[in-house]
């Protein structure tokens, strides 16, 4: 395994990390303890959670946010200082008005909660999940300084920003002298070329970490669905997972799939090892977030993962994106 430093700061972070988002959801505590300690063997330093994250995503029943947290707080007991622990807040995760959002007043509960459900003292990385628009970002970005100071959060992220809104965020943290934000957390992957446009050129600017999700594109990438036919039974677009179905529908990942795969072929790699390779073949990548349902998934997407694409290669793949309208 190899480690980049994230953005600007002296932190280094596994190239690739592990995403959590499965545990509690789609698999039990058990298998979730698999695939943490093979991903821990790989070297994967890097850890990312949400409080939101559990079956609770799929059934908006509010009981089931929060197990991922719970279930890694329990799995890594008496190691829980070998790794760097990721987390974020922002979505409405209980009953009242203020139980979710931005506000001073959410940000210490989200932060308490999930380091209860952690086990922990201190999150390593901690990041709004997303824009909020009703929250002055000042308000935000006080209440998480102040939590910085207490000594509970080392560093801060934010997710799913555009360029935009983190240039704002920036600007009150340097006017207010407050802790910025160090990294960003976008979707980033063959068939989710967006950031390339605006948030690249200004993270590579303002040397801010990204810390990119859905690698495999939530499987697709995998080459694991065909168009027109049923998808595999323990596949995360059987259990149901909404945003999968939309990537499916709205994107022509099919198409995409059927061009890229005989460049994997030709290498003698899955596509799911192409397309993480893809993804940390670009040197603004900090980590790469890898998912996993099973532990043979971690093992097998990261046999070629220190290994780049070659440019021509990459212009190759540029080629095809454009010319299916991708990118
Ligand atoms: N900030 C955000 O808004 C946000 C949003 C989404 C995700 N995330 C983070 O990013 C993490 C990763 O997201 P993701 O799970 O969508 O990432 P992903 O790596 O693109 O997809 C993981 C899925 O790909 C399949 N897979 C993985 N390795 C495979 C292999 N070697 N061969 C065949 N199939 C393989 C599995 O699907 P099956 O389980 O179906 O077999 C696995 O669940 C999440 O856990 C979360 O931490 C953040």
């Amino acid at each position: 395994m190899q480690y980049r430093r994230l953005g600007r700061t002296g932190l280094k972070v596994s190239e690739v990390s592990l995403g959590t988002m499965a545990f509690g959801r789609w698999i039990d505590e058990s298998k979730s303890a698999e695939v943490l300690d093979t991903a821990l063997e790989a070297g994967i330093n890097l850890i990312d959670t949400a409080d939101v994250y559990g079956s609770g995503m799929d059934t908006l029943d509010q009981s089931g946010f929060g197990e991922s947290e719970a279930i890694l707080g329990r799995l890594l007991r008496g190691r829980r200082d070998d790794i760097l622990l990721a987390t974020k807040f922002n979505a409405h995760v209980g009953p009242n008005v203020n139980d979710g959002g931005q506000s001073r007043y959410h940000v210490y509960r989200a932060l308490e909660n999930s380091l209860r459900r952690l086990q922990t003292d201190h999150i390593d990385l901690y990041q709004v999940h997303a824009f909020d628009p009703e929250t002055p970002i000042e308000e935000t970005l006080r209440a998480l300084d102040d939590l910085v100071k207490q000594g509970k959060i080392r560093y801060l992220g934010c997710s799913n920003y555009a360029a935009w809104q983190l240039a704002k965020a920036h600007g009150i943290s340097a006017l207010h002298s407050l802790h910025r934000f160090e990294s960003v957390q976008p979707e980033y992957s063959l068939i989710t070329r967006g950031i390339e446009r605006e948030l690249v050129p200004f993270v590579e600017s303002e040397k801010v970490g990204i810390i990119s999700y859905s690698p495999l594109g939530r499987g697709i990438l995998s080459g694991k669905y065909r168009q027109g036919e049923a998808p595999p039974a323990d596949s995360r677009l059987a259990l149901g997972e909404k945003r999968l179905e939309l990537l499916l529908e709205s994107n022509p990942a099919y198409a995409l799939v059927d061009k890229i795969q005989p460049l994997a072929e030709a290498k003698g790699w899955t596509l799911a090892q192409f397309a993480l390779s893809w993804v940390l073949s670009h040197s603004y990548v900090t980590s790469a977030i890898l998912g996993a349902s099973k532990p043979e998934q971690i093992r097998d997407a990261l046999q070629h993962a220190e290994e780049r694409l070659t440019p021509q290669e990459l212009a190759e793949i540029d080629d095809i994106s454009s010319s299916i309208g991708l990118f």
